[in-house]
């Protein structure tokens, strides 16, 4: 009979692997709320021209990797003048980011009149239709942060969310996490920019690699980043830095002086430009040593002004928009670890005759009522199989019920690390467990 494997490009998150998760996004809440961040939660899926209006038409990730969706439905006929059933479709996609679905939600819930800068996280699943590779997954986490409002484009918010995006890898435990920042600069300056460097490019054009060549025309500044040594050398004979106008020069001065005030190291890279069409302004990348490879960004993101607008926004109000996702699969391979076979229960209890089971099982839920994480072996067994189960289920304490316990109405208690046993009324066990395992 045919099997099932989980999709390719994706993968499960095994129950050794859970309590790891479950420390990093408790630790990542922690730390955005610290900063003032709140939490947001979005739809897995959201109308695919959501993504293509704000990744950018031409972007790898709305022309290669989109996953979308057809989902047909059925109609309620109307009350009146029904033709009847039909189906109708709606297109979506599985969202490869989380930024625009934010700032749909932003705008749909009229954010800006609750508050006047919205700061947001969250965490959870994204999806691109990639070629699976180490740390390249089709299903993959993140934990993002956007920071949106009216007004709010200042220096210090884009240097306050670089810093939490370092202070985050920090605390998850990437060791020196590696900062890279650039300023593609206003929207004017990138559509002179792309002018100039269209120009400056078509005299060298047969020396770009073929995908640089279609890139061309239609995103010129990911030529800036291409990795094919040819469009590096040309890259840099061209450009040292990106000319600027003399405003974003001054903004971009002053993040980096608000970086230097509270010690983020970084280093200025004139060639990242980032793969997604709405950054303006402010773009840095994060990437780290470990188990990598070629997939050493940890984490991304940018300052993104023009898209709130793009999305609907009050044409009236000029919004500020910064914030940036750390990629989880790739924090796990960059510390190293994936699993933490931590204890799953404090008490592990086991009856040594089938007729003691229902005592057992009486007393793991008195136990459970009262705060201990209990557990015990519905199946019974010998003492020495029960007691590897206790193993196995990470205990601290094993309470075995036997024959002269029945009979004396007790039970033993076991000291899994020592080894010691006493035995215990029955009366008084949760009060005696209580005071054992706050010991
Ligand atoms: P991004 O650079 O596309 O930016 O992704 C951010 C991070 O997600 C990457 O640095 C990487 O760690 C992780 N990541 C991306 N794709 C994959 C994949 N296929 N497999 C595993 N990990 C992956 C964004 O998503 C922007 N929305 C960031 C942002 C937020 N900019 C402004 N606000």
């Amino acid at each position: 009979m045919n099997t099932f494997t989980v999709p390719r490009g994706t993968s499960d998150i095994l129950p050794d692997a859970t309590p790891l998760w479950e420390a990093l996004e408790f630790l990542a809440r922690k730390i955005c709320k610290s900063y003032g961040y709140r939490e947001i939660r979005t739809p897995i899926f959201e109308d695919v021209n959501l993504f293509k209006r704000s990744l950018g038409a031409t972007t790898d990730i709305v022309n290669k990797q989109l996953l979308e969706l057809v989902s047909s439905q059925r109609e309620k006929p109307a009350e009146s003048g029904s033709n009847g059933d039909r189906i109708f479709l709606n297109e979506y996609a599985l969202r490869p980011e989380g930024t625009a679905a934010v700032v749909r939600s932003y705008l749909e819930n009229s954010l800006d009149k609750i508050e006047p800068l919205s700061k947001l996280f969250y965490i959870g699943p994204m999806f691109r239709g990639e070629r699976p590779q180490k740390g390249r997954l089709r299903q993959f986490h993140q934990i993002g942060v956007e920071a949106i409002g009216p007004n709010s484009s200042s220096p210090l918010l884009d240097a306050e969310v670089i810093t939490l995006a370092m202070h985050l890898l920090k605390e998850l435990g990437v060791k020196e996490p590696q900062l890279k920042i650039n300023s593609l600069g206003s929207k004017e300056d990138k559509a002179r920019i792309s002018t100039w460097l269209r120009g400056e490019l078509a005299k060298q054009k047969e020396r770009l690699c073929p995908e640089c060549q279609a890139r061309f025309e239609r995103n010129v500044f990911r030529v800036l980043d291409c990795k094919n040594e040819s469009c590096k050398k040309v890259v840099a004979s061209l450009v040292k830095d990106l000319p600027l106008s003399t405003p974003s020069q001054e903004y971009f001065a002053q993040v980096q002086a608000a970086l230097n005030s509270v010690k983020v190291p970084f280093e200025v890279s004139p060639h990242l430009v980032r793969g997604l069409d709405y950054y303006t302004h402010t773009v840095f990348e994060i990437t780290a040593a470990g188990e990598l490879g070629s997939q050493d960004a940890v984490g991304a993101g940018g300052r993104y002004n023009g898209l709130v607008h793009e999305l609907g926004g009050n044409p009236k109000v000029s919004y500020g928009a910064i914030g940036f996702a750390l990629g989880i699969e790739r924090i796990l391979l960059a510390i190293g670890e994936s699993s933490v076979p931590l204890s799953g229960v404090a008490v592990y209890i086991m009856a040594m005759k089938e007729e003691y089971q229902p005592l057992a099982f009486l007393v793991m839920q008195l136990l459970r009522k009262s705060g201990i994480s209990a557990d015990m072996s519905f199946i019974g067994g010998s003492m020495k199989s029960q007691m590897g189960k206790a193993d196995k289920a990470g205990a601290r304490f094993s309470l075995i019920i036997g024959e002269d316990e029945v009979k004396n109405n007790s039970i033993a208690v076991k000291n899994m690390e020592t080894s010691t046993q006493e035995s215990v009324a029955l009366g008084g066990i949760v009060e005696h467990l209580i005071k054992v395992l706050s010991s």
